[in-house]
């Protein structure tokens, strides 16, 4: 057999005449696969997401279609594989919970196989960096195509934001502003074509982040699912990752401290979401980048948000990319000195400046120019204080200004069913100015750290007019999200953190200038409460019904650190392993 410049990884399985590369070869043949596909092409794992219960990724073999195109263009062989996929709409108790999963899935598979590079395949929200994830571990040459947006969603005349609209109208139905029909209506209307969801949700910002870190080619992020265009930039990622195996272009080249960084600039330019936070940490930690939370008061402080989608601002992922897409925003932060690292390199072999230094921008409405911005402030406001030791965060833009400097007495739900039990109560003791805390909702204690951080306001409230409160909790929060929702406290209250201690009546105090969050409550008191019961008998109780929940609840670091299990952090690289026979 012909020998390439340099031996490839997959030819430790094809490459030889003896009875292992029979074997190899032969299965493989059933496909009907002739023998010169065999003679030194590069194979190109596509890692396929594909389900119809994950209907944001339900379009994909179609895209794995257009991919497998360009790679056999460019003289790769590809050959598609699918692993775990995490859907964000129908996983219970939260696709968070099997991130991990997937991403132990991916980093097996691409390792235990006959690949020499890999196309991720990613767009509902934790499909992104479950796969980032699991081939950072691996550091193959990679390269991500995610599933694109959806279109507008319409209702009643109006463009709706998938999920943004969800919470608005369940509100308007207690405040008794609509119909309960109405309500219904708007279903089929937010969700009317394949796609993520539209709004600057978790699967929007984390194509962001895929992007901005230089993992896809530009414009990946925007380019809605059914725009043809995207079937283009597939078959081009699929062209250009064989390229990536010649030249020797391993994720670890592109995933560097300086792609963080301007990683979690562009998350605060595009409004984008508290679950990036724990991603980035995540999937740094998979390559050996040192990321902290405060790397994001840092880096994001003080950078604007300009990109004017919900659930911050106005408008969709349609308009985004009609006006540019992420290209032109990254053009708009490097021209005012923002983006800290024009000289990343990205998976097309160039500089993300050289990417976007050219790039159009067709409507300031929607990227808006940095001296109109929709937030001065777009960063992520990182708090610290007796209530978070490791850290909590709040995000800016879909907090109201008046409401992120504020003391106020804590109206306290020990876990999200005694908050739904008794937040529409009409007697519970709450006004506008209490702030309501709810504790076990973080990875031990929820299993998964669900997104229930922005709970909803006590119908009494509603009535009212009231439209904000702060919360305080160790869940997360759906990047379609909004509200003053200080998120991701840590340690959490099923790890014993401070969180857990926390009585009704007692005052706490946020100041998001200063990075504050504050118990007002004595060390000696506050141990004393710590100490009269075992806040983490509940999820310890639950780790020893066994599964999957046992790996998960023993194994999960708090969201300080990305929420990733302790025995994965690291990369483990893709040596060939021995063989099977
Ligand atoms: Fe899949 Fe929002 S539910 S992207
Ligand atoms: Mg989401």
């Amino acid at each position: 057999m012909p020998d390439n410049k340099r031996r490839l990884r997959s030819a430790e399985w094809f490459g030889t005449a003896d009875k292992n590369g029979f074997m190899y070869r032969s299965w493989m043949k059933n496909q009907g696969i002739p023998d010169h596909e065999f003679q030194g092409k590069p194979i190109i794992g596509i890692c396929n997401t594909w389900s119809e219960l994950t209907p944001c990724n339900a379009h994909f073999r179609k895209i794995a279609e257009h991919v497998k195109k360009g790679v056999l263009e460019a003289g790769g062989y590809p050959v598609e594989f699918p692993v775990f996929s995490n859907g964000e709409s129908n996983l219970r108790p939260t696709a968070m919970f099997t991130r991990n999963l997937a991403s132990m899935d991916v980093e097996e598979a691409i390792r235990g196989n006959p690949m020499d590079a890999v196309v991720l395949l990613v767009g509902c929200d934790k499909t992104t960096p479950a796969l980032l994830m699991g081939a950072a571990s691996c550091d193959l040459p990679t390269i991500v195509v995610t599933g694109g947006p959806m279109l507008n969603g319409k209702h009643e005349g109006q463009d709706i934001g998938s999920g943004t609209v969800v919470w608005k109208l369940s509100e308007e139905v207690k405040a008794g502003k609509i119909s309960i029909h109405d309500f219904m209506a708007a279903e089929a209307g937010m969700s009317r074509s394949a796609g993520t969801c539209n709004t600057m949700g978790t699967a929007s910002t984390m194509a962001c982040m895929a992007e901005s870190l230089g993992t896809s080619l530009p414009h990946n992020a925007a380019i809605p699912a059914v725009d043809s265009r995207r079937y283009v930039l597939a078959h081009l990622s699929g062209n250009r990752i064989v390229e990536m195996v010649d030249e020797d272009l391993k994720l670890s080249k592109v995933l560097t401290k300086d792609a963080f960084e301007n990683a979690i600039r562009t998350n605060a330019a595009i409004g984008g979401s508290t679950n990036a936070v724990i991603h980035l940490k995540a999937i740094a930690g998979r390559i050996g980048v040192e990321l902290g939370m405060d790397d994001w008061s840092r880096v994001g402080r003080g950078t604007p948000t300009i990109v004017d989608l919900q659930p911050s601002g106005r408008y969709l992922m349609e308009e985004f990319y009609y006006a540019g897409g992420l290209p032109a925003v990254l053009k708009r932060l490097g021209e005012a000195d923002l983006l800290p690292h024009k000289d990343a390199l990205t998976v097309n072999g160039k500089t993300l400046w050289e990417n976007v230094c050219d790039a159009p921008l067709y409507n300031d409405e929607v990227i808006r120019p940095l001296d109109n911005p929709l937030r001065e402030d777009g960063g992520m406001c990182v708090l610290r204080g007796n209530l978070a030791p490791g850290g909590a965060v709040l995000k800016p833009s879909a907090a109201t200004p008046e409401l992120m400097q504020h003391r106020g007495r804590a109206v306290v739900f020990e876990n999200f069913d005694d908050y739904k039990a008794r937040i529409n109560d009409t007697d519970l003791d709450v006004d506008a100015d209490s702030i309501l805390v709810m504790k076990n909702c973080g990875p031990r204690g929820y299993h998964g750290m669900a997104e229930v951080g922005n709970m909803g306001l006590p119908s009494k409230l509603l009535e009212q007019g009231i439209t904000d409160m702060v919360r305080i909790s160790d869940a997360r929060m759906s990047g379609t999200a909004y509200g003053t929702v200080v998120l991701h406290v840590a340690p959490e209250a099923a790890a014993g953190g401070p969180l857990a201690a926390v009585r009704n009546g007692d005052w706490i105090e946020l100041d998001c200038n200063s990075g504050r969050l504050h118990l007002e409550v004595d060390a000696l008191e506050l141990e004393a409460r710590l100490a009269e019961g075992d806040p983490t008998a509940v999820s310890k109780e639950i780790a020893r019904s066994g599964g999957y929940r046992q790996l998960y609840i023993e194994h999960v670091l708090q969201a300080d650190e990305g929420c990733d299990f302790d025995f994965l952090v690291g990369s483990r690289g893709a040596d060939v392993p021995r063989h099977s026979h």
